[in-house]
């Protein structure tokens, strides 16, 4: 027996398991959707043709982050000679409840680095969208 399946058998919590969340073409390019897993929900994100899955949960006062607007961000820093800059187009998403910015590929939260939202492993396969949690 494994740790998680020990783990599960321990009621401590699920074992991780790949599911079959959806279709590709639920989330074509630019698109996001939230699916619920195990009782979490979950956002997944087709950046650019590639998928990410973020936890819907904001660390900030738990709001739904994954149902926020896609968007860029501004940036300025010395590489742009501190000029805002439009950046990032497509792999920010932005908490609905008091618009803190988190990176969609890496879950990172743009004004606290050391805050991120779990993210989950998901890949496409048959056209199937899979996700482990
Ligand atoms: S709950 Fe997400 S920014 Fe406040």
């Amino acid at each position: 027996m494994n740790v998680d399946a020990a783990n599960a058998a321990d009621g401590q919590r699920d074992p991780i398991v790949e599911h079959i969340v959806g279709n590709s073409a639920d989330v074509p390019e630019g698109a996001h959707i939230v699916v619920e897993v195990n009782g979490r929900e979950i956002g997944l994100f087709n950046v650019r043709g590639h998928y990410y899955a973020l936890l819907n949960h904001c660390f900030h006062q738990n709001g739904p982050v994954c149902r926020g607007a896609v968007s860029g961000t501004l940036d300025a820093n010395a590489e742009t000679g501190w000029q805002k800059v439009w950046t990032r187009e497509g792999e920010i998403v932005i908490c609905p409840w008091h618009a803190l910015e988190f990176s969609i590929l890496t879950g990172e939260c743009l004004a606290f680095p050391d805050k991120r939202v779990p993210r989950f492993p998901v890949k496409v396969e048959d056209g199937f969208i899979k996700l482990t949690v």
